[in-house]
């Protein structure tokens, strides 16, 4: 039987890491429902949209076409923003320091995730992000809530990010972090909280192996 999987948690917990390994060894889709916000914020700045103003908002986002594209060379899937592969551009971190707050507002998260609702129309899907259990895909079969320690988050983050950019420090990844968290999960539509039904898995001090063979297991047994 086909399902659908989800994966919610804070920034930088590995959600896409094991998202993607689980899509790959279950022959799934995966979707990065952050991507598609990131997409949404880097379309917003390029174009200064003030986003508070609800009008330019709404202008703004019948502007917008979001795809995902299969790239041959790293094997992943890459955000298109209308026709541009916009991937590297939107992990910046001048769109990190935006996204939690566009991604709060209620045009703004309508319009994502009447999206993601249709890809996971067929099922076999696998989308990782903050609402995908709660308020994208509450029926899901298996939903899964990653939590990792604040110090191995900011660690591993920073070690992504200094590889693009030697010249940033911990303080500035801690810092984003944390304002991301405390905005995701206090926002008014669609708060990161963990679904009811979904399973928590802490992986401080699992390996990615180990994450995957816990998940790989639940997964197998929800689609017998
Ligand atoms: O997973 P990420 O760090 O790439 O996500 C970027 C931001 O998008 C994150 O700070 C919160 C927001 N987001 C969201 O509000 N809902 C989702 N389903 C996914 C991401």
């Amino acid at each position: 039987m086909s399902i659908i999987i989800t994966l919610d948690g804070f920034s930088s917990c590995g959600k896409s890491t094991l998202a993607r390994q689980l899509a790959n060894e279950l022959n799934y889709v995966f979707i990065d429902s952050g991507a598609m916000y990131r997409a949404i914020t880097l379309y917003f700045l390029r174009q200064h949209i003030d986003w508070n103003k609800p009008e330019q908002v709404r202008q703004a986002l019948t502007e917008i076409s979001l795809e995902f594209a299969y790239n041959p060379q790293t094997g992943q899937s890459d955000m298109l923003l209308n026709d541009e592969d916009v991937e590297a551009l939107i992990r910046d971190m001048l769109v990190s320091e935006h996204v939690s707050e566009v991604s709060a507002i209620k045009e703004v998260r309508e319009f994502a995730v009447a999206q993601q609702q249709k890809m996971g129309e067929k099922k076999s899907i696998v989308m990782d992000g903050r609402d995908i259990g709660t308020t994208v895909f509450p029926h899901a079969e298996l939903k899964i809530f990653v939590v990792a320690d604040p110090a191995i988050r900011v660690e591993r983050r920073f070690r992504e990010l200094y590889a693009k950019n030697p010249a940033i420090t911990l303080e500035e990844v801690r810092a984003n972090l944390e304002m991301r968290d405390y905005i995701d999960s206090n926002r008014e539509f669609s708060p990161l909280r963990k679904a009811d039904d979904a399973i928590v898995l802490d992986n401080s001090n699992l390996t990615r192996d180990e994450q995957l063979s816990l998940a790989l297991g639940w997964a197998k047994e929800r689609m017998e």
